[in-house]
């Protein structure tokens, strides 16, 4: 016998949990003999309890064929044929089709999920069957359900499997990311955000984490975007940089990992105000060990996905033969020659506009480089001007910067931003005065150069540019579970 209703979904919970269950057997099997009075009548032999099927989820269900299971999770679709209902269940971890047929289950179960609504919530019990067409390689043969709370026909789940708008779905982003492509992009970000970390842990960085609150620019000061702060003013950050210098020189290799802002007016498809960006910064490491550091920190990320996450990206379409190809080597170009390449490029008629040389690269032009090669394209040494403050100049030329942008391929552009620093005190003091910031709020930063100076490097990778690319996707939007963007904060 299997317990159903309100009463028994709490024996339910408690028989989920392992150190619980054999308890609560023993004393089904002690209680009725030793408790019953003399007079009373003598019941009908109890039936012996049966051990309540194992709660599994449906990426597990591999351990569990031709077992009897229980499922936690919601409706996502229901196709019904005469005597036969096939439900499909997901859990957060997987898709499952169920089947019930008239005279396999009870009449009430019938009833029950006959006309169920979407993303109504169950728990489920059934038997697990390999069947190969089934997209997991299984299905339920659906013996009991328990409805933990029905979606009303009145108000239906407003995300059906027709085709939605984007700004419908945007609006409805809580909802959203139930949907299985959805669900497998944020799989596939938490596996990017995961590698990334374990990436400088097991290759002895040690993480520190700078403020989000800072009185100063890193970026620009066009993109800051202020703070009262007790009647001072203040901005979130754009980069924890400049901070993660000063623990590099403490203690050597060093990263750091966290949200940072950007008031972008831009409305591109590479754009977020809100974006997670890793950092490592590393002292006595320079241009050529930066880019070295660069290309073995992203082919772990990109291989660790293809191993950890292959399912997820089957699910949303990836061409997984791209991604097996991101291994280093990874091509170096110098800006001189990647603008020598646009400038063919516009004459061939492959790009609208002529590119300016001495610009940065506007996004058709990065988009057009890094559809020249199958591997992310490592261009440095870019004009100092177009650059930020905090950049060595080229001992060799001192109009360039030693510095790298690593292009991701397939049109995808920049995903990664990085740098030698400046380690000279006299430099850094007067780069501070012509890009006018407020000195007296560098002045920690300007002790870095007083107090041990060396040479030393570090860079920035967003995490939804790198999720963007690694899942094939062509906006930034679906990259993050809440994108904050010019124009849109709901919900
Ligand atoms: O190139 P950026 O601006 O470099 C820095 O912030 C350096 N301080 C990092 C460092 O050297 N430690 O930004 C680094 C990366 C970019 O390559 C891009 O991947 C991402 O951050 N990024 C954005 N992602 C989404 N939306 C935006 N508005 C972004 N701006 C930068
Ligand atoms: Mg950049």
């Amino acid at each position: 016998m299997f317990f159903r209703g309100a009463k028994d979904s709490h024996w339910r919970f408690y028989n989920s949990l392992p150190h619980c269950r054999g308890v609560i057997l023993v004393l089904q099997l002690i209680q009725p003999k030793g408790s019953l009075m003399p007079e009373e009548p003598i019941p009908a032999t109890p039936e012996l309890a049966k051990p309540a099927p194992p709660v599994a989820t449906i990426a597990g269900l591999g351990q569990h064929e031709g077992q009897s299971v229980t499922l936690r999770g919601w409706l996502y679709n229901l196709r019904e044929s005469g005597k036969l209902l096939f439900p499909i269940f997901r859990d957060g971890t997987g898709l499952i089709q169920g089947v019930a047929h008239v005279k396999s289950v009870s009449p009430e179960v019938f009833a029950a999920l006959k006309g169920l609504t979407q993303e109504s919530s169950v728990i489920v019990t059934g038997k697990v069957r390999a069947d190969k067409r089934a997209p997991g390689g299984y299905e339920l043969d659906v013996e009991d359900l328990e409805i933990v709370q029905r979606v009303p026909e009145s108000e239906p789940y407003p995300i059906t499997l027709k085709e939605h708008g984007v700004e419908f779905l945007q609006e409805r982003r809580h909802l959203w990311i139930r949907s299985p492509r959805q669900s497998a992009i944020l799989r596939i970000r938490a596996e990017i955000m995961r590698a990334a970390a374990e990436f400088f842990d097991t290759n002895g960085f040690i993480r520190t984490d700078p403020p989000i609150l800072t009185p100063a620019a890193c970026e620009g000061t066009s993109t800051l975007f202020p703070v009262d702060y007790f009647g001072d003013p203040a901005y979130l950050t754009q980069s924890g940089q400049l901070y993660i210098e000063s623990t590099a020189l403490a203690l050597g290799k060093v990263y750091s990992f966290g949200p940072t802002f950007r008031a972008e007016k831009s409305k591109t498809r590479r754009h977020l105000t809100e974006f997670w960006m890793i950092e490592p910064e590393v002292a006595f490491l320079d241009l050529d060990g930066l880019m070295e550091l660069s290309e073995n920190f992203i082919s772990h990320i990109v291989q660790s996905v293809l191993k950890n996450r292959s399912d997820e990206l089957d699910t949303i379409g990836r061409d997984k033969s791209k991604l097996e190809k991101i291994v280093p080597p990874f091509p170096r170009l110098r800006y001189d020659k990647a603008a020598e390449m646009l400038a063919q490029a516009y004459k061939d008629g492959q790009l609208e506009a002529p590119f300016e040389y001495g610009n940065d690269f506007g996004s058709p032009d990065e988009t057009w480089l890094s559809s020249q090669f199958d591997r992310p394209v490592m261009v440095n040494r870019y004009p100092a001007d177009v650059k930020a403050f905090y950049m060595e100049p080229d001992p060799k030329d001192e109009r360039f910067a030693l510095c790298v942008d690593v292009l991701a391929p397939e049109g995808y552009g920049e995903v990664i931003g990085g740098s030698q620093r400046v380690s000279s005190y006299e430099l850094l003091s007067s780069r501070i005065d012509e890009h006018k910031l407020p000195r007296a709020a560098f002045e920690w930063y300007l002790d870095l150069r007083r107090y041990g100076s060396v040479p030393h490097s570090g860079f920035g990778m967003g995490i939804e540019r790198a999720v963007a690319w690694i899942c094939g996707l062509d906006h930034v939007r679906e990259t993050i579970p809440f994108p904050r963007m010019l124009h849109h904060m709901y919900p």
